[in-house]
């Protein structure tokens, strides 16, 4: 059978439909946003705004914001018309089963694990600091050398450092305690979800309403400064540019809501509200935030990690800063767990597919959770986030997503072509144009990563061929035809 043999779509309706890989339908429109925006605030947000600002594209990041936006709504509806379309566990592996052949299907369920695996440990190793100055504020000193990796040093927002650490430890507390409540059942983890974003967005409102009468006209004033140098990213339109490229971590997530298909009440009308729902509203808080942050402080001052702060302390509620903190520790938490979930949930479907070993589909039978797929998870993420540096692992997971965004783009093309009649409760708005200009809007983002993170997506690539070639190609269900 050929490498490009697609799963016809009525059998992976069927096969979601019963049997002993069955997940649970529980999840409501509402905690779909929410999982969304649970997935999409954190420390893109709050890390890398004033950095990328500084560094890159002064106040116009608020432009920056925009851009890496327009890439995501496009990927966004592309995913929403699949989400309906095929409502079953798996994301963009399962569409592109169905649309280009199991090893396409095969190579974007490979790449997802940078995004969620591997951004769920990025978002880990940034948790433990904001954990460990947090402690700090209440009179415990954890030592600093336990809380970040051999290859990276940790700076507190104090200005107290170490130059390398030993091993992350509190990055391997949050994603055990993590995984275990994903075990426990997926209503009780979109419940302590949804409580976070109450507590997330209520920060982040609070600190554009207070923040607003604080914002000093002058410093936004050049918008876009002069690219004096010449060189590409420094200010001006490249610096736009690249600033967009950086803050895109920011809204890495909302494609998660799509791997959840499975577990909502109504996913036909539910997903692109959760899909879209969640990336609006965290957009216009993104311009909203960066505004404030950047009016509040001159750009050429916030390249610091703990910028918020800064910010916070011009103004007179400086009790607000704990609470920040505390949203962003909290916060943080939520992007693991919906990472966490999203990884899960898209081995559940590639083991279905009998492309990886079944202990990654079977659920537990009172609690309807992967546990032993979530336990394995946990082991290999707690490992990444204890010795990899952040920013390694950052970059990673930004190059993995937007190569998935690319494919989903690119799977609407096709499945319009091979079923243009197929029921699409959903229909992606201005095809070719929109899944065309999401194709080279997030492959020009993928250029500005540059070359090293194109090598490490395809050494990464090039291990997925040799485990397919050498295990799931041998055991894929459709080619067994059974
Ligand atoms: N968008 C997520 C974050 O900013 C990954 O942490």
């Amino acid at each position: 059978m050929s490498l490009f043999a697609t799963k016809p779509l009525d059998r992976i309706l069927k096969e979601s439909e019963g049997g002993e890989h069955q997940l649970k339908r529980t999840l409501s429109a509402t905690q779909l946003v929410a999982l969304g925006i649970g997935a999409i605030i954190g420390a893109g947000l709050f890390s890398l705004t004033g950095q990328a600002a500084a560094n890159n594209a002064g106040p116009a990041i608020m432009i920056s914001f925009v851009v890496a936006a327009i890439g995501c709504v496009f990927a966004g509806l592309c995913y929403s018309e699949f989400s309906t379309m095929i409502p079953v566990a798996g994301s963009a592996y399962t569409y592109s089963y169905a649309t280009m052949g199991e090893l396409f299907a095969w190579i974007i369920g490979w790449d997802l694990v940078l995004e969620y695996a591997v951004g769920a440990s990025t978002v880990a190793t940034s948790w433990s600091r904001y954990v460990v100055s947090l402690l700090k504020d209440f009179g415990i000193h954890f030592p600093l050398q336990f809380a970040a990796g051999p290859f990276e040093g940790i700076k507190l927002p104090d200005g107290t450092e170490v130059a390398s650490g030993i091993i992350n430890l509190p990055a391997v507390v949050i994603v055990c305690l993590v995984s275990a409540l994903l075990m426990i059942g997926i209503q009780e983890s979109a419940k302590v979800n949804s409580i976070i974003v109450v507590v997330k967005l209520s920060v982040i409102v609070l600190f554009i309403a207070f923040g607003w009468a604080y914002v000093n006209p002058a410093n936004h004033v050049p918008l876009v400064p002069d690219n004096v140098t010449g060189e590409f990213g420094k200010y001006g339109w490249s610096g736009i540019i690249r600033g967009a490229g950086v803050i895109f971590f920011a809204y890495i997530g909302f494609d998660a809501v799509s791997t959840a298909a499975q577990e909502a009440k109504q996913p036909q009308r539910d997903m692109p509200i959760g899909i879209i729902g969640s990336l609006l509203v965290c957009t216009v808080l993104y311009i909203l935030f960066a505004y404030v942050l950047t009016g509040i402080v001159n750009y050429k001052e916030l390249n610091d990690p703990a910028a918020v702060g800064l910010a916070i302390d011009r103004t007179p509620y400086v009790w607000l800063r704990m609470w920040v903190k505390f949203a962003i520790i909290a916060g943080y938490t939520s992007v693991i767990l919906v990472m966490l979930l999203g990884q899960s949930r898209v081995f559940f479907s590639m083991s279905r597919d009998g492309l990886l070993p079944k202990l990654f589909s079977t659920v537990h039978p009172t609690r309807l959770t992967p546990w032993r797929s979530n336990l394995l998870f946990m082991v290999l993420v707690s490992v990444m986030s204890a010795f990899i540096p952040m920013s390694h692992l950052g970059e990673a997971t930004s190059i993995g997503t937007l190569f998935a965004f690319v494919l989903v783009c690119a799977g609407i093309l096709v499945m319009r072509k091979s079923n243009p009649n197929l029921e699409r409760p959903f229909k992606t708005p201005l095809v070719p144009i929109v899944p065309v200009l999401g194709i080279l809007v997030n492959l020009y983002l993928m250029y500005g990563l540059g070359l090293e993170n194109w090598l490490r997506l395809f050494i990464w690539m090039g291990l997925g061929l040799a485990v397919y070639f050498g295990y799931s190609r041998h055991h894929s269900r459709l080619r067994n035809n059974s």
